[in-house]
């Protein structure tokens, strides 16, 4: 049968052109928009239900296809054990469990969000099946990773969706690529997800200052001249934990591919060759790091254009570490 994707209809999306809001942002910004978000975690059975879960299951498609590609191949002699950062509320317990993963350590900077995920595992019974988790209350920025590992080497390190924390400032994300580093086997790799600078830019337009719709918010909060680091956007979806509202929204920071790239080398972390997924775009050169969301408007549905357009500034990158 022959599939056609559906053109969208541009005007459901408000382009806000307003000047942009000043929001303070205080040392604990981060952490408290995440515990918040614990605390309000929605019911299991209302989830599937729910008018963003179509691009959750696209996004957890992808994090589950990426942790299968580069886990280590069941018959080799390395354990299939994983390090994941920026661990959240523990929605990849399902991944690692039919992925047959061994071991993770997963830290997060949020103590609810942690406490969430520790729960979910605990009720998922999968310690019987093999899957020992050891989850950690951790600031990457600010605490030792070592301490938490005790030193041990992953042949695979995730941080899904939330690299861009980490380029608040050169400094930030030097540490936690140093992490990364230290943490990985010869050959390991290093996989993670983040929204894409130079997409978030085109999505907003230059004479807006938003893209939004009732179940989206992308907002500029950045200065022009746009720098390599420490410069933000309000990024929420409805039902996700990066909702927020006026007193506490999800600030980020620009991502951009050259200089993860770049910063990443100095730690011996270079972008990988690797096969075509469907889920996700080619590389745009040979030596690309990112892979850009493609996400289907047929599957999205006619009126999810919000969705679809937002899922799309998303990229998913991976890293080898040479010795
Ligand atoms: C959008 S959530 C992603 C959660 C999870 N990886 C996922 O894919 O669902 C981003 C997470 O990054 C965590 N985070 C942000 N900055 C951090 C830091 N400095 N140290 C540890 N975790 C951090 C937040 O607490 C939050 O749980």
């Amino acid at each position: 049968m022959e599939t056609k994707d559906i053109p969208y209809p541009k005007a459901k999306i408000n382009l806000l052109t307003k000047s942009v809001r000043k929001i303070t942002l205080d040392d604990n910004q981060v952490r408290n928009h995440y515990d918040k978000a614990a605390l309000r975690r929605a019911p299991r059975r209302t989830r599937f239900h729910d008018e963003t879960f179509v691009l959750k299951k696209y996004h957890n498609d992808i994090k589950f296809t990426l942790i299968s590609t580069f886990l280590p191949h069941p018959a080799s002699h390395v354990q299939r054990n994983i390090l994941d950062l920026c661990c959240g509320q523990g929605t990849d317990i399902h991944k690692w469990h039919k992925n047959r993963v061994s071991n993770v350590i997963a830290v997060d900077l949020s103590p609810l969000a942690v406490s969430e995920a520790s729960k979910r595992y605990t009720e998922s019974g999968y310690q019987s099946s093999g899957l020992n988790v050891a989850f950690h209350v951790a600031d990457i920025e600010n605490d030792d990773l070592f301490v938490i590992t005790k030193g041990q080497r992953f042949p695979l390190v995730t941080c899904f969706f939330a690299i861009q924390y980490f380029f608040k400032d050169e400094r930030m994300l030097s540490t936690l690529l140093k992490h990364v580093s230290d943490s990985l086997l010869p050959g390991g790799f290093f996989v993670g997800t983040c929204p894409d600078a130079k997409k978030i830019i085109s999505l907003i337009t230059e004479d807006a200052i938003a893209f939004s719709s009732p179940r989206v918010l992308v907002e500029r909060m950045w200065k022009e001249p746009v720098g390599a680091f420490g410069s933000q956007v309000a990024l929420e979806i409805k039902n996700t934990v990066t909702w927020g509202d006026n007193k506490n929204r999800n600030v980020e920071y620009l991502v951009y591919e050259s200089v993860l790239k770049k910063a990443a080398q100095q730690y011996g972390l270079f972008p990988v060759e690797w096969p075509n997924l469907h889920l996700l775009e080619q590389t745009g050169s040979q030596h690309g790091l990112f892979r850009g969301f493609c996400p289907n408007t047929r599957v999205f549905g006619e009126d999810k254009y919000d969705l679809f357009e937002l899922s799309r500034t998303y990229a998913a990158f991976v890293f080898v570490k040479r010795s």
